[in-house]
């Protein structure tokens, strides 16, 4: 097809030869299958901020890490250089978490480059090649939706492990390859360690995860991994393969009466053995 003019600098730098197709228009974002010598990749083209929703703007700020303190007061201003900043520190940040993520195991699109607002990767395909499905049109067994339920809480732990939360998780942002789910669309990605919304947003992707996969196994609904996954994070005890339960144990636990009574007893007991044992001494 015709080089779309976001891509042809791209095609200038000798990044990509050929655009074959449009894959999807969302709406931050405008995909295209493109060729690169001989491999077939992707092209996102980031939308310009005006044509975006910034719904949750605000919130995503917070997390999103700035290199230094003028662009962080630029930004703040909303100056011409203050907007051009957020719009590289928002295209950046898919890309820099895309690298992170990709280092540490979880299952995302290989990274290229992100060049002129346009993020290079790999592109995701099915057993025949074509362009994976998203999750939310893929059929589901009861069977496969829990295998896909618990790969995919895996790759959160991954990725909170990496200090990384998606913030926008859910079956329109995750691919079905012939392995299994892949987790794409990643702007938003918000820093575990630095934004005050972390814990909500964690569980917000670990409920929609939920909630998607209980509509094949209804079990899944009112499971609380999220509210789990977070505790054990903030209590440093968050590994990859931590194992989960989907229950978190209630603040205020009831006492065990039975236990505790033996309890008395034993130290009763001990305490009179020590007393005999002293008299026994003496004598
Ligand atoms: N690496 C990839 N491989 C295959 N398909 C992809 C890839 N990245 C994106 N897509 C396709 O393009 C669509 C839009 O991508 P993405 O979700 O990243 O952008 P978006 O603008 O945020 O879209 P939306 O608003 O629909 O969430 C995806 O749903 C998917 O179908
Ligand atoms: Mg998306």
């Amino acid at each position: 097809m015709k080089t779309p003019k976001r891509i042809q600098p791209l095609v200038e730098e000798g990044l990509i030869d050929e655009v074959m197709r449009q894959l999807m228009s969302g709406k931050e974002a405008t995909v295209y299958v493109v060729r690169c010598g001989d491999d077939i990749r992707c092209a996102k083209v980031y939308k310009e901020a005006t044509q975006r929703s910034f719904h949750q703007a605000v919130a995503y700020q917070e997390g999103r890490r700035v290199k230094n303190s003028r662009q962080a007061r630029a930004m703040e201003k909303g100056t011409r250089y203050g907007r051009k900043m957020a719009e590289e520190v928002w295209q950046n940040a898919e890309v820099d978490a895309l690298y992170r993520l990709a280092a540490a195991g979880v299952r995302v699109p290989t990274p290229y480059t992100c060049f002129e607002g346009v993020l290079l990767m790999e592109l995701v395909t099915n057993a025949e090649g074509n362009a994976a499905p998203r999750l939310n049109d893929v059929e589901l067994s009861h069977e496969k939706a829990l295998e896909f339920h618990a790969m995919l809480l895996r790759e959160v732990v991954l990725m909170l492990c990496a200090g990384v939360i998606h913030g926008d998780l859910s079956e329109y942002n995750i691919l079905v390859d012939a392995h299994g789910p892949v987790i794409i669309d990643l702007p938003q990605a918000i820093d575990a360690a630095g934004s005050s919304v972390a814990a909500t947003m964690l569980e917000r992707d670990v409920t929609n995860l939920a909630n998607f996969f209980g509509a094949f196994a209804p079990e899944l609904i009112g499971s609380q991994y999220g509210k789990e996954i977070w505790a054990l994070y903030q209590a440093g005890l968050l590994t990859p393969d931590a194992p989960l339960t989907g229950r978190v144990a209630l603040p205020t636990a009831p006492v065990n009466v039975g236990a505790v009574i033996h309890e008395i007893a034993l130290a009763r007991q001990e305490e009179e053995d020590r007393i005999r044992a002293q008299m026994e001494m003496q004598d």
